[in-house]
């Protein structure tokens, strides 16, 4: 199974790592098939995304593609961060081996559940 170079720097060096302080929206998302965990945090102001991390317990896909999409995703607003596929996170890494794309998956979906939460608490402030 090869790796491109872009996968191996964002698995090595992980962009935008840890937990956030006060978050306003958190999204966690597990595979089922493998067992990994994604939790992806964001920060929005007027709309859009300003500020993204995350952390992973998951394979080196699962890392890079956690690292590319808090990076994806900055400045973009609530919509166009929903309309990021998981094609096009590989994609930014210069593809994925077959066996692994579906890794790529946990990065788009734990963004969209992030976003949906931090939509959740500005219907209901008091939501947890
Ligand atoms: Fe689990 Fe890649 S093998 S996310």
């Amino acid at each position: 199974m090869e790796y491109t170079d872009k996968v191996m720097e964002h698995f090595m060096n992980p962009r935008n790592i840890g937990e956030m302080e006060n978050p306003d929206g958190v999204g966690k998302v597990g595979n089922p098939s493998c067992g990994d965990i994604m939790e992806l945090f964001i920060r929005v102001e007027d709309d859009r995304v300003t500020e993204a991390s995350f952390r992973t317990f998951g394979c080196g896909a699962a890392i890079a593609t956690s690292s590319i999409i808090t990076e994806m995703v900055k400045g973009k607003t609530l919509q166009q961060a929903l309309e990021i596929t998981n094609m096009q996170v590989a994609e930014q890494l210069g593809g994925l081996p077959d066996t692994k794309l579906h890794c790529s998956n946990l990065a788009a979906d734990a963004l969209k559940e992030a976003i949906e939460d931090y939509r959740r608490k500005q219907d209901d402030p008091n939501a947890e």
